[in-house]
């Protein structure tokens, strides 16, 4: 299956009639009640076991959902033969051991972002679902977003002309966590946007941050990459700010593109540029501005998790991973590491090749 077109399956309705798939989601804070949530309402699926480590949440869902099996045992699930697949919505650290426990016990697997805690934890899952022929997915719900899809077909389409820079920010007030820095908990989020997008890997990268609250704990940091095209991108992630902004700008020597997430025209296509006249024509540079329309295109309002979840649950019905999904999902691991070793070195450029860590200051 090729990855970026993962979710022309979606609704393919090609199971089985009546044929229900047995899942267990293993994680219940913030974000696994979503999981449990679009999986709950599929006719295709049955929840079967929810698991966390905390009772209280156990409780909360099952007052939800009584007839999901509840335990904070991760081998109560796995024991259980009808289960075939287990969603990892844990902390991040957790996720190599938890999913590398779920392959083994031959279940199909989804772990929320990053995939695991390095690019080299994460190469070990990759190989070990390859070798178990079990499916394992990553959970970048961005790449289901109707609006990042819009912006890659644009850019496909060669609309924007040649890409010159990206910039985002992906900032609020809260949710810090309290195992890793923004760039592993946000930085996922704009890393695979941006190589779903390009389809390349920056060759350099470097970050700059601090640990405002919590010692140790960076809460904002500021990371820029170049590619080998000449492309620059920058983005900003921060715990830290005074209202939420989820905001992409694209631009190209054509277009520029605006991405609000969450905002109510999510996409503004800008047919604005700047032609620059060569000075051996002119005497001196001669630079023209062009002011075009503004065009927001009509997007559907499918919840990227529901289309996500259903690709898993499709892979899953037909023993079809998605290896592309993972070298990218890998890639973004890479990305955070680089950008965790140049935060270290107080902002160093770190070159990547491949999705490995070639070089830093020291
Ligand atoms: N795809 C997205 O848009 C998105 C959004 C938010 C979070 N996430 C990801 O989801 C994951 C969880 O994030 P969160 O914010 O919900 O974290 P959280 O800390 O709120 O919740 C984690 C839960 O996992 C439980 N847990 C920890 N170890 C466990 C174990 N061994 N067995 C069973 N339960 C265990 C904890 O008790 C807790 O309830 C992270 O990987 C995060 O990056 C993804």
């Amino acid at each position: 299956m090729h990855w970026e077109t993962c979710a022309g399956h979606l609704l393919d309705g090609d199971r089985s009639l009546g044929a229900t798939t047995a899942v267990a989601v293993v994680g219940l804070g913030y974000w696994g009640p979503n999981l449990v949530r679009v999986l709950a309402e599929r006719t295709d699926v049955r929840v079967r076991w929810v698991c966390d480590l905390d009772p209280g949440r156990l409780a909360v869902i099952a007052r939800r959902y009584p007839a999901v099996g509840v335990t904070g045992e991760l081998d109560v699930v796995l024991a259980d033969p009808e289960v075939e697949a287990v969603l990892l919505a844990t902390p991040v650290f957790t996720h190599h051991e938890l999913a590398r426990r779920c392959l083994e016990a031959g279940k199909h697997t989804f772990v929320e972002k990053p995939l695991a805690p390095s690019s080299e934890l994460a190469g070990d899952l990759i190989e070990l679902a390859t070798e178990r022929g079990l499916v394992l997915m990553c959970g970048h719900t961005f790449l289901y977003s109707p609006p990042v899809r819009a912006v890659r077909g644009l850019i496909e389409g060669g609309q924007l002309g040649e890409l010159f820079f990206v910039s985002s920010s992906r900032v609020n007030l809260g949710l810090h966590q309290r195992d890793v820095s923004v760039i592993w908990d946000l930085g996922p989020h704009d890393f695979s946007i941006l190589l779903y997008w390009l389809e390349e890997l920056p060759r350099s990268i470097r970050a700059i941050g601090r640990a405002s609250i919590v010692p140790g704990i960076a809460d904002v940091a500021f990371v820029t990459m170049e590619f080998e095209s000449g492309l620059v991108a920058s983005v900003e992630l921060s715990w830290l700010a005074p209202s939420k902004l989820r905001r992409t700008v694209v631009v190209g020597s054509r277009q520029m593109v605006v991405y609000e997430d969450g905002a109510p025209e999510p996409i503004r296509i800008f047919d604005r540029g700047v032609v620059y006249k060569d000075p051996e024509t002119f005497g001196e540079y001669h630079l023209s501005y062009r002011a075009g329309d503004i065009r927001s295109p009509h997007l559907s309002n499918d919840e990227p998790l529901s289309l996500q979840l259903s690709d898993f649950v499709h892979a899953v019905s037909t023993g079809q991973g998605d290896p592309r999904g993972l070298m990218l999902a890998r890639d973004v691991v890479g990305l955070v590491e680089a950008a965790e070793v140049s935060l270290r070195e107080g902002g160093t450029p770190v070159a990547l090749e491949g999705n490995r860590v070639t070089s830093g200051a020291g």
